[in-house]
């Protein structure tokens, strides 16, 4: 990818993102914390798009934790049926817009249409190769590596080929906006190596300007791996 002037930048084949600061984005425009998710799914659609076309391989995004349940349960449903609004479309035209949508985290405890959904989405993904944006529900790393260690154990396979991102690289680059400093349990065992970079804009004003400053920020770093 090249910048406005001209130089060139390594885009990462993985980038994680933890949507964060939709619920104080919505008190900022004295709307409900529904209306801030809302528009923090359309901040996801606009920059699932941009990535597919710099040339990003994946970009898993953390939309609900193993912890959001916590949450009042008008929240939780609110953000589930948005959820379930944003599977329809995909499902209608990921495949005529070259993009793969997948759901990362543990599907159980979720709706009997939620699943169906995401069974549906699957099911198209595997048709074809492409940009894969992952949806991180019903998401947390500590369930994912108890879930996976289980799995192991009892099928006698890899440990990490039992992760939810089985097959996936490591995400070279983990993006926190919402102005916290933490991972809030996403990502535990693969953000080992990751770069962080953190901005305090929240979520549903993150455009694609803002990607584009943490690729920057990217291509600065020496990445070492224990090396020296
Ligand atoms: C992130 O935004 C979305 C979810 C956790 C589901 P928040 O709802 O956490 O927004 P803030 O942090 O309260 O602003
Ligand atoms: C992390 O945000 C989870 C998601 C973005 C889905 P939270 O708002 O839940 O994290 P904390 O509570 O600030 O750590
Ligand atoms: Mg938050």
């Amino acid at each position: 990818m090249n910048t406005s002037d001209g130089k060139t930048l390594t885009v990462p084949r993985h980038v994680g993102i933890i949507m964060d600061g939709n619920g104080r984005w919505a008190e900022r425009h004295a709307f409900a914390r529904a209306a801030g998710h809302k528009q923090g799914a359309e901040a996801f659609r606009t920059l699932a798009y941009y990535c597919r076309d710099i040339g990003m391989d994946y970009l898993s995004v953390y939309a609900f934790s193993t912890e959001n349940w916590k949450r009042d349960k008008l929240e939780v449903s609110a953000i589930l049926r948005i959820l379930e609004d944003y599977l329809i479309e995909a499902i209608e035209k990921m495949a005529r817009e070259g993009l793969r949508m997948r759901i990362l985290g543990d599907t159980a405890p979720l709706s009997e249409r939620l699943k169906r959904l995401i069974g549906e989405a699957h099911s198209i993904a595997d048709t074809y190769e492409g940009f894969t944006a992952n949806l991180c529900v019903n998401y947390g790393g500590r369930d994912e590596i108890l879930r996976a260690a289980k799995k192991a154990a009892e099928s006698g396979a890899a440990f990490e080929d039992c992760l939810d991102t089985a097959g996936l690289p490591d995400p070279e680059l983990i993006i926190r906006p919402g102005g916290e400093h933490r991972l809030s349990n996403f990502m535990l065992w693969q953000s080992a190596y990751s770069e962080l970079y953190f901005t305090d804009t929240l979520w549903p004003d993150f455009e694609p300007a803002d990607l584009d400053a943490a690729i920057v920020w990217y291509n600065q770093r020496e990445r070492r791996f224990g090396g020296r």
